[in-house]
């Protein structure tokens, strides 16, 4: 039997979008900060949930690090709490840089070691996405944690989610991996934004001249390659500085190359998005259930049931 994913849509949040790869350190939360940030300051509506348990990085990127121990997230999350809450029962956001931002790492000490099993983790990030009172957004921006295992799955399969980002660096040993997260939203029938390349060279600060840190791969990944190009950030010192002191580039260096990287990727994000609408439109003109349903229908699982 042919079945349709029923995927879920989170109210008042018009763009879902994850930033993701299916390898670890190529700068997922530096693009998902600095993305966010870019975005807000163009006067968008914006949130950022923090979705990796074993790493959040979020919180120091923007300077609202929890360094003490935890009580413990159960004793704040309403997790197996069902149904609609109220607005005094949701998680509070907090407001950075114009940006509405929850992580994970709000719940654990800095230097606290969790090991949540997991299945949980895919369980805790869709509890996340409801119990924070986000408001009216246009934009909320999950970074995710490396791999293709959860929360990934469960957000694949739960959520429509509107765009996938996916950021890679530029030699083969990242892009392999990064094929991997491709395939996995590609499977999912997530929509492909496009992919950022990050960490592209490096201009040397004394001399000027160009280097290459990581050998540039040449080997062809057919689906990698077709993925339209978001845009490339060289390797800076002052981004790793910048995140370290909690102020994202875009931010603590507005004029520089690399804050205009950022805003270029921010442009096509929204270019792209506007284009998939209308498509949609197009496909399916008439009322709002009509889109919805033609949604549904890009979405359709050859499974069996
Ligand atoms: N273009 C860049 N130039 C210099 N440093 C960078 C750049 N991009 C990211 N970094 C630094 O590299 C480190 C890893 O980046 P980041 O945490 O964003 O990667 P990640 O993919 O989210 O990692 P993880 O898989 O652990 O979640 C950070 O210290 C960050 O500041
Ligand atoms: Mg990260």
């Amino acid at each position: 039997m042919q079945g349709r994913i029923q995927r879920e849509h989170i109210d008042q949040v018009t763009h879902l979008l994850v930033v993701g790869s299916g390898k670890g350190g190529v700068g997922k939360s530096t693009v998902s900060v600095n993305l966010a940030v870019t975005l807000a300051k163009r006067g968008a509506r914006v949130g950022l949930l923090d979705a990796d348990a074993y790493g959040p990085s979020v919180p120091m990127m923007l300077g609202v690090r929890k360094r003490g121990e935890s009580q413990g997230w159960k004793a704040t999350l309403p997790l197996g709490q069902r149904g609609k809450l109220s607005p005094a029962q949701m998680l509070k956001p907090l407001l950075r840089y114009g940006v509405k931002v929850m992580s994970v790492g709000f719940f654990i000490g800095e230097e606290q070691a969790v090991a949540p099993i997991p299945d949980v983790l895919g369980v805790l990030i869709r509890q996340l996405l409801y119990t924070v009172d986000w408001g009216e957004l246009d934009y909320l921006i999950v970074d995710l944690p490396p791999g293709n295992d959860e929360p990934q799955a469960t957000l694949c399969r739960e959520l429509e989610l509107d765009g996938a980002i996916l950021v890679t660096t530029p030699q083969d040993i990242a892009r392999i991996d990064t094929a991997k997260g491709l395939a996995m939203f590609q499977n999912a029938r997530v929509p492909m934004l496009g992919l950022v390349q990050n960490m592209c060279g490096f201009v040397c600060p004394h001399c000027g001249e160009h280097v290459e840190i990581f050998p540039v791969s040449t080997e062809s990944r057919t689906l990698l390659d077709s993925l339209p190009l978001l845009g490339a950030i060289p390797l800076d010192p002052a981004i790793a500085r910048s995140g370290d002191k909690g102020h994202p580039v875009v931010v603590s260096m507005p004029e520089s190359l690399v804050t205009a990287a950022f805003k270029g990727i921010a442009e096509r994000v929204i270019t792209t998005l506007a284009v998939s609408e209308k498509t949609l439109n197009r496909r399916m003109p008439g009322s709002q259930e009509d889109v919805e349903a033609t949604k549904g229908d890009l979405f359709d699982d050859e499974r069996e049931d």
